[in-house]
């Protein structure tokens, strides 16, 4: 595995272990890298409404946004599941919109690592272009 894919898989570990999940239980950390390199790093953070939650994925690319990224050129997600955990829908389409068509890299805490491209997880994909 290339050392800045490792990087952005212990970022989101990292973040992982921040995660607000009273009600679900189910921790997700999330780390997208900005065209500069630098990274940015969200947990799953839960309301007992339940559907104000927001995703880990999310959190993070919004919190790149807020600080002046426009664009992020690879994700990671990480969850405690046998099973790589991918994105939720919506995350895909978010994803979609920020990152593009980048690898999307599923780690879990025992280091079971698989990269899918985000045209493969989103084929056919809306956004801006239909737009216009
Ligand atoms: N969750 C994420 O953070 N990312 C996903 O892509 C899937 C789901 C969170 C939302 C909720 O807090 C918990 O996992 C269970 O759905």
């Amino acid at each position: 595995m290339h050392e800045n894919e490792t990087k952005l898989i212990d970022a989101a570990t990292e973040a992982r272990g921040r995660a607000y999940a009273p009600y679900s239980d189910f921790q997700v950390g999330a780390a997208v890298e900005a065209e500069n390199g630098d990274i940015y790093i969200g947990c799953n953070v839960e309301s007992a409404s339940y559907g104000l939650t927001v995703c880990a994925e999310r959190v993070a690319i919004w919190k790149g946004i807020s600080c002046g990224e426009k664009r992020f050129t690879r994700i990671a997600v990480v969850v405690d599941t046998e099973e790589l955990t991918p994105p939720c829908g919506v995350c895909r389409q978010i994803i979609w919109e920020f990152c593009g068509d980048v690898p999307v890299i599923l780690s879990n805490l025992e280091g079971k690592t698989e990269t899918i491209q985000m045209s493969e997880l989103l084929p056919r994909a809306f956004d801006s272009k239909f737009l216009k």
